[in-house]
């Protein structure tokens, strides 16, 4: 078995991505396996998390293996001044898989620098996150019956937002037209228009976010403004209610239209949207746990056969 890490999407191919959705639907059917029987998972979780640590967690037992891990830094020896490189090394002594979330950018990629053992990015500052963006793909075929083609509207926080960051080149196979909708002080970094320019991917830049503005999206991803990384707080009080989406809005919407976001929410989506037949995120975080579970094998070499073939015994 071919162990790999998991630290970008960017280098994922069109055939890599169907192949992962693939295996996330063969999941769906059953979560319960034994596939990952006799392994540890190890989550160290540097930054705050609620859906990727519980998920992965959650994946992970499901698949029969066991969890180690931390989800508050300060009560580990990285407190004491332990180093990134040392603390890897050590749960690298210990654990078969290793998921982590990081307020460093690049900290993914460093930590499979010093390890064999698979590193999974769980989120590395305001870089990537792409297990995040399996699930979104995930959800967005299971709604769209397709990725082909789609109007992609991402909305609010562009700058810090790591989730938009991984979705759009994860897309890039797919042929989208992206909106993004940001104030000037959010808006998408540079480095990822120029990406889209490089890659044909169409997109546009809007300040506006009414009814009107949005009536053309297949998805519409709203993105909470990430307080964490602001180092002036005035900026961010100046911003944080820029855009909230309203029952209201939707009244223009696509009959296909569905309403992502990575959560947690604070106050871009009201609560009243969640009733309305467009709002899908809660769905779109149960996804999580099975195109976790999809990650979780395929950085153990374990093969999307494989998966069926265990999936057609537990059927029989
Ligand atoms: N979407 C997401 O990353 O949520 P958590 O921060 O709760 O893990």
């Amino acid at each position: 078995m071919e162990k790999r890490s998991f630290v970008t999407i960017a280098n994922f191919s069109k055939e890599k991505i169907l192949y992962m959705l693939e295996m996330a639907r063969e999941f769906e059917k059953h979560p319960n396996r034994h596939l990952l029987y006799g392994r540890v998972v190890a989550t160290l979780f540097f930054e705050p998390s609620t859906r990727t640590r519980l998920s992965f967690e959650t994946a992970a037992n499901r698949l029969g293996a066991r969890v180690i891990g931390f989800s508050d830094p300060k009560a580990t020896s990285s407190s004491k001044g332990e180093t990134l490189k040392d603390t890897i090394k050590m749960v690298s002594n210990y654990a078969d898989i290793i998921v982590m979330r990081h307020y460093l950018e690049g900290a993914a990629t460093y930590a499979t620098e010093v390890t064999n053992v698979p590193i999974v990015n769980a989120g590395d500052g305001a870089h990537q996150h792409p297990s995040q963006t399996m699930l979104d793909l995930y959800s967005i075929y299971k709604t769209q019956g397709t990725l082909e083609n789609l109007n992609i509207f991402l909305v609010g926080d562009l700058k810090y937002g790591r989730t938009v960051h991984s979705l759009i080149q994860a897309m890039r196979h797919f042929n989208p037209t992206f909106h993004f909708i940001a104030p000037d002080e959010l808006r998408m970094p540079e480095e990822y228009k120029i990406y889209c320019r490089e890659h044909g991917i169409k997109f546009e830049e809007h300040h506006e976010f009414t009814a009107e503005s949005i009536a053309d999206a297949d998805i519409l991803y709203m993105t909470r403004v990430q307080q964490e990384r602001f180092t002036d707080l005035m900026e961010y009080e100046r911003v944080k209610n820029v855009y909230i989406l309203t029952p209201e809005m939707l009244v223009h919407s696509r009959k296909n239209m569905k309403i992502l976001h990575p959560l947690p929410r604070v106050n871009e989506i009201s609560q009243g949207v969640d009733d309305c037949e467009q709002a899908y995120y809660f769905q779109q975080a149960q996804n999580g746990l099975y195109a976790r579970e999809a990650i979780l094998c395929d950085v153990l070499g374990i093969t999307l056969d494989e998966v069926k073939a265990d999936g057609a015994r537990i059927s029989e």
